[in-house]
């Protein structure tokens, strides 16, 4: 069960006329999210864990996790999509320069789940010919090109690095508001029974 919060945010966020917001974010909404990040850290760690591999049994196996995952991640963007514009975010009063970089921040976030299963996707296509999820055969958009495979795999790689940078900077963000700041952003994402 919730109790109170009793940070000086939460203080400041009633006093500020927030008081009738929830407190945190909806049970739905919280499990989408870390659902997500499961999902997104067993992406980067199947793709970047081949560098380590030799065996190329093992090394396709990594690969096949990977699209299998990333394609996870693209389907569950779209029931995350509905469950978080259906939910009341918790309001904390923060800066409007915090509440700025947040909103910008997590639109990237979304745009990098959104568009990068899809260039893999395509990636994919392009360099195997085929695609598979779990054994069964996906359409195939376009044709086996190496060019465009090389091109591909450019951008997916980069697109990917930089959305490892952006989750790095949104996980110490959020670690900052509780650990610095000490206020209720990060405990609002929780699990109900983790929060103290
Ligand atoms: C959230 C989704 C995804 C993320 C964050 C992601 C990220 C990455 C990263 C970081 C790499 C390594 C790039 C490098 O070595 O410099 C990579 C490679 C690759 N990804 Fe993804 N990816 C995602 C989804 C997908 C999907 C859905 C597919 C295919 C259906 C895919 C296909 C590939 C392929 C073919 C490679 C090249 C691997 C190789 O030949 O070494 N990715 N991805
Ligand atoms: C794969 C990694 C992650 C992705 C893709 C991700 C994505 C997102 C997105 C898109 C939002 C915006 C929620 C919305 O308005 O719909 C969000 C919120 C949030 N995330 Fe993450 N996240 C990741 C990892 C983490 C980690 C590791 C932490 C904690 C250390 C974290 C803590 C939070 C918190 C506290 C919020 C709520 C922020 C607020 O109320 O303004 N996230 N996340």
């Amino acid at each position: 069960m919730d109790t109170p919060t009793r940070s000086p945010r939460a203080h400041q966020s009633r006093a500020s006329g927030a008081a009738h917001a929830p407190s945190r974010w909806p049970s739905a909404v919280v499990f989408v999210h870390w659902l997500t990040v499961l999902i997104v850290v067993s992406v980067f760690a199947l793709v970047l864990s081949r560098e380590f591999i030799e065996d190329k049994s093992v090394r396709q196996w990594l690969l096949h996790g990977h699209w299998y995952a990333g394609m996870t991640a693209w389907l569950l963007l779209f029931v995350r999509i509905p469950v978080r514009l259906g939910a009341a975010p918790p309001r904390h009063g923060l800066p409007r320069l915090q509440q700025v970089l947040s909103a910008a921040g997590h639109g990237l976030l979304y745009l990098g789940l959104l568009l990068l299963p899809a260039v893999g996707y395509a990636l994919a296509c392009a360099r195997y010919g085929h695609v598979d999820f779990a054994g069964i055969a996906l359409p195939t958009f376009i044709e086996r090109d190496r060019d465009l495979a090389e091109t591909l795999e450019m951008v997916h790689g980069w697109a990917g690095w930089t959305m490892l940078g952006l989750i790095g900077l949104h996980a110490l963000a959020a670690l900052m508001h509780h650990h610095v700041f000490k206020d209720d952003v990060l405990r609002a994402m929780l699990p109900a029974r983790r929060r103290p």
